[in-house]
């Protein structure tokens, strides 16, 4: 792989992947448990799990349930703190060779402008703030569904996050998602990822109950994959019509090249793998060495020339 690194490598808000492939947050952890497995190295960015200024042990009961084609999950954002992180996880990802991108969560505004503070003087490379977790009571979605929300919460942390360029994760359950992406972008945002989960929910017809503590839970995995395309594909339009141009990271269902492929000519600069790792630990390996024959196939210099966008300059 060394030799064609340099054609798969796309540059997202100034910061340089090896590749588009990115592991989403909270299906990759630190990157320990997945050390053994596959060569860490080659990927282009690891996402880390949702983090808070405070640790958080997340939610009671049953956390993760399989779906036709998916999964939902109720984690609450376990996570062992910012400070925590950065003395004891951020050191060894370091060593790990991807980009790092911290995955910024909080109950309130004021928690994710002191998280983003700490995270601004550190190594990581890029911070995604997640505004649409839909796991936690407080804080994580409910700043993703309305624009004006959103961008007072992204005002906030720009203003603190000088050194790091910002990712906003924007939520497939908001009334309009265009509407919060452009609040967004005009508040300081520096690239979007979408989607994160969808609500959704299971009852178990024995017991009576909802399966989730929490009631509902986040649907993942193959079965959301056709609707976050769909979402890609239409932030693309909304963001060439505006002229408000910043990368876009795709996220949802991807499990194979041909899927990643299908991002990337929707519009999306990257894109990010998130259940499909939990099935098959090979997944984004597998994602990157198709994307790389698919140029060679196909004669194409870079992942660029993958887009069957049309990109309206200025
Ligand atoms: C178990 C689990 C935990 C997750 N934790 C987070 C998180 O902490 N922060 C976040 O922004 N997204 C989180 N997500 C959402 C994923 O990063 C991703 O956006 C979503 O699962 C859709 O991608 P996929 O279909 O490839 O899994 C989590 C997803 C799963 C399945």
């Amino acid at each position: 792989m060394n030799n064609t690194v340099n054609s798969l490598s796309v540059n997202i808000a100034g910061v340089q992947l090896r590749n588009p492939v990115i592991a989403a947050s909270g299906t990759f952890g630190y990157g320990r448990e997945y050390n053994s497995i596959i060569d860490i190295s080659l990927l282009g960015g690891i996402c880390t799990k949702g983090l808070t200024l405070t640790p958080r042990t997340g939610n009671t009961g049953i956390r993760v349930w399989e779906t036709p084609s998916g999964m939902m999950n109720s984690i609450g954002l376990e996570n062992p703190g910012i400070q925590s992180f950065l003395e004891n996880d951020l050191p060894y990802m370091r060593k790990l060779g991807p980009a790092i991108i911290a995955n910024l969560s909080g109950a309130e505004a004021d928690e994710y402008v002191k998280g983003a503070v700490l995270l601004n003087e550190s190594s990581v490379d890029m911070i995604e703030l997640n505004i649409s977790c839909p796991n936690v009571k407080l804080g994580g979605m409910a700043f993703g569904l309305d624009p004006g929300t959103a961008a007072a919460l992204v005002a906030a942390v720009k203003r603190v996050c000088t050194r790091k360029p910002l990712m906003i994760k924007l939520s497939p359950n908001a009334p309009s998602l265009a509407a919060v992406a452009l609040s967004c972008i005009r508040a300081g945002a520096d690239a979007l990822s979408l989607v994160n989960t969808f609500k959704a929910m299971g009852i178990d017809t024995v017991s009576r109950k909802p399966i989730f503590d929490n009631i509902s839970a986040g649907l993942s995995g193959p079965a959301i994959k056709p609707i976050a395309l769909r979402m890609v594909w239409e932030l693309f339009d909304t963001l060439e019509e505006m002229k408000m141009h910043v990368p876009i990271i795709g996220i949802g269902g991807i499990t194979c090249a041909n899927d990643a492929l299908e991002f990337l000519m929707a519009g999306a600069d990257a894109i990010q793998v998130g259940s499909a790792t939990f099935a098959n630990p090979h997944a984004m390996i597998e994602i990157i060495n198709g994307i790389h024959d698919y140029l060679i196939d196909n004669k194409m210099p870079t992942v660029t020339e993958i887009s069957i966008r049309t990109k309206i300059e200025g």
